[in-house]
This record gives C-alpha cells, sequence and structure tokens, in this order.
C-alpha cells in the first residue's frame, strides 16, 4: 500500500496546478471573498499521526459540515425521538430546496439539508437561550478537537443573515406546520452561526475522529458517542452528507462524508482514519469539486472504502 506522507504531498502539488476547480458559493456575499485557489488535506489516523499537505491550517467557513456536530449533540439530547420531527431519507433535491416540505408536511427528509438542520438546531434552542445553544455547540467541537482556539466568524454569519432568505423560507413554513418550537429569527440565528465556525483542515480531521474510532477520540481518549451511534451518523453521511451529490460521492470515494459550501469535505475511513479536505470552488450540487476529486483519488491509492473488508 501505498504511503501517506508520499501521497499527500502529491496530491496536493497536482490540485494546486488544476484550473478547473468548481465556482465559489455566491449566495452568502462574505464567502464570495475567499480565494478559490486554495487547497488543504489532512488526515488524522487512528494510531495517533496526523499527516496534512498543502494549506491544512487554515481557518475556513466550515458550513453545513458543523450539521454533523449540531445532529450529534441533538441526538445526545432527545435521542431515537429526533427521529419524529426529521427524517433519515436521501432527498434526492438541492440543500436548501423547499419543494419536499409541502408533501412531507414539514418533517425534513434528513438533518443535513438545511430544513433539517434547522430543525436539529431547534432542539438543541429548547431551554436555552440563542446565546448559551451557541455556546454548547462551539465548546462541543473545541472539545472534539481539544482546540480551544476555534471560533465563530461573526462577518460570515451576518453576512448569511442578511442575505438568507431561502432559509427564512423554509424556517417558517416549518413552523407553520407546527415542527419548529422556537421563532424563526431565534433558531435562524443559532444556525448561521453554527454554519460561520471557521476551522482549518487539521482541526477538523481531528474533530471529527471520534466517528473513524467507534465513537471515542483516539487522540484524547474521550468518548463521545456508543459505538452504534457513531455507526448510524456515518451511514446518514453515506446517504445523504452531499445532498443530491450523496450517490455520487459514495460510487467514486466510497466512505461517508460530509460537504460545506464553504469547500470543506470531512471523510471517515471506519478503523482507520479521519480526512478533511478544502478547496473553495464548488461543482454544480455544492460541494467542493476538487475537494471531492482529492478524497476520489486518496481513497484509491490508500485502497480505503466502506465497501471492501
Ligand atoms: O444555510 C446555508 O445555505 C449555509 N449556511 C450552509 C449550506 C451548505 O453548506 C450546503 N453544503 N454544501
Amino acid at each position: 500500500m501505498a504511503e501517506l506522507e508520499e501521497v499527500l504531498p502529491a496530491l496536493a502539488e497536482e490540485m494546486a496546478a488544476r484550473t478547473d476547480r468548481g465556482e465559489v458559493a455566491d449566495y452568502i456575499p462574505q464567502l464570495r471573498k475567499i480565494d478559490p485557489g486554495r487547497f488543504g488535506i489532512a488526515v488524522a489516523l487512528n494510531d495517533g499521526r496526523v499527516i496534512t499537505a498543502g494549506d491544512a491550517d487554515e481557518a475556513f467557513s466550515i458550513q453545513s459540515i458543523s450539521k454533523m456536530f449540531t445532529l450529534t449533540l441533538a441526538l445526545g439530547k432527545v435521542g431515537d425521538a429526533l427521529w419524529r420531527r426529521v427524517g433519515r431519507e436521501p432527498s434526492g433535491n438541492p440543500f436548501n430546496s423547499i419543494v419536499q416540505l409541502e408533501h412531507e408536511l414539514g418533517i425534513p427528509r434528513n438533518p443535513f439539508i438545511n430544513a433539517g438542520a434547522i430543525v436539529v438546531t431547534d432542539v438543541l434552542l429548547a431551554g436555552h437561550q440563542p446565546r448559551e445553544a451557541l455556546g454548547e455547540i462551539l465548546r462541543f467541537i473545541q472539545f472534539l478537537a481539544d482546540d480551544d482556539g476555534i471560533a465563530i466568524d461573526r462577518e460570515v454569519a451576518a453576512s448569511e443573515r442578511a442575505t438568507g432568505y431561502r432559509n427564512f423560507a423554509l424556517a417558517n413554513y416549518m413552523r407553520a406546520f407546527g415542527n419548529l418550537q422556537h421563532e424563526p429569527q431565534l433558531a435562524l440565528g443559532v444556525y448561521f452561526h453554527h454554519c460561520a465556525i471557521a476551522m482549518s483542515c487539521r482541526q477538523l480531521a481531528l474533530s471529527a475522529q471520534f466517528l473513524a474510532h467507534e465513537g471515542r477520540n483516539p487522540a484524547t481518549g474521550h468518548s463521545v458517542v456508543s459505538a452504534e451511534r457513531a455507526r448510524r451518523i456515518l451511514a446518514l453521511m453515506l446517504t445523504c452528507g452531499h445532498y443530491d451529490g450523496s450517490g455520487d460521492f459514495a460510487f467514486r470515494v466510497g466512505i461517508p462524508g460530509k460537504s460545506g459550501v464553504g469547500g470543506g469535505i470531512i471523510g471517515i475511513v471506519p478503523g482507520v482514519a479521519s480526512i478533511a479536505v478544502w478547496s473553495p470552488g464548488l461543482n454544480e450540487n455544492g460541494n467542493s469539486r476538487l475537494g471531492s476529486i482529492a478524497l476520489e483519488k486518496l481513497t484509491k491509492a490508500m485502497n480505503w472504502s466502506v465497501f471492501a473488508p
């Protein structure tokens, strides 16, 4: 098998030279400013090694990758009761689509599309002020990465709030169906801010490592979730983590993953490693174009797949 220490720098070099980088998300004005030429990758192995290449220590907006953390927290809070308010099926629609919500009476298809993530945030708000709920989410991520330096980019949050008409539409619609317990502006205030958390590839790979290690962080020894829950979160990532591009990602990359419009992707090789990649240009489904390609090449080179022993 190839050596990661050789594969990663070669991959970063290859990606830096490519010109087909996709388009940076422009519907959140602050994200428009990001240099599309960036590329970073970090692999946190269960044996304790962390191997990086490219811009792996530069913080970027994690956006929808935060939904993996909020889902984990909400399951800790209400357990399987969550599934009365959110489904577990791939949507086959874009991440911000509203069409299914009417047919399905305000119950979002899964916790990773925007509507589902807003319901998950609403669950985390119960009994808290928005500031407390947000603090809980941020502290959880800092705890997972064992890094207090992780912070929210307030300008990105403000920029999204100012232009988040679709998310307001989704939240209002679900509130009308009785599937949002707080006023839309409260749930969305927390949602926009957790999407605006900024992390580097290294921090992200470390924070998600519990999913590669049966629910326990191999670096700190902290137990985060049960092994069964880790498997279920991974199942949702595989089937829903890339929206209507989830099937293609599973086909090409072969591992569970979660993307964000900031151009980050987290991928998990169960029992082996957690991988974070960042390239800001997106493909037609709103997932990092070169990030997906790099993960495809990496899993192929390392012979990593959840579909092989
Ligand atoms: O709600 C939004 O539109 C963004 N805060 C997050 C969207 C996102 O990252 C979709 N993922 N590819």
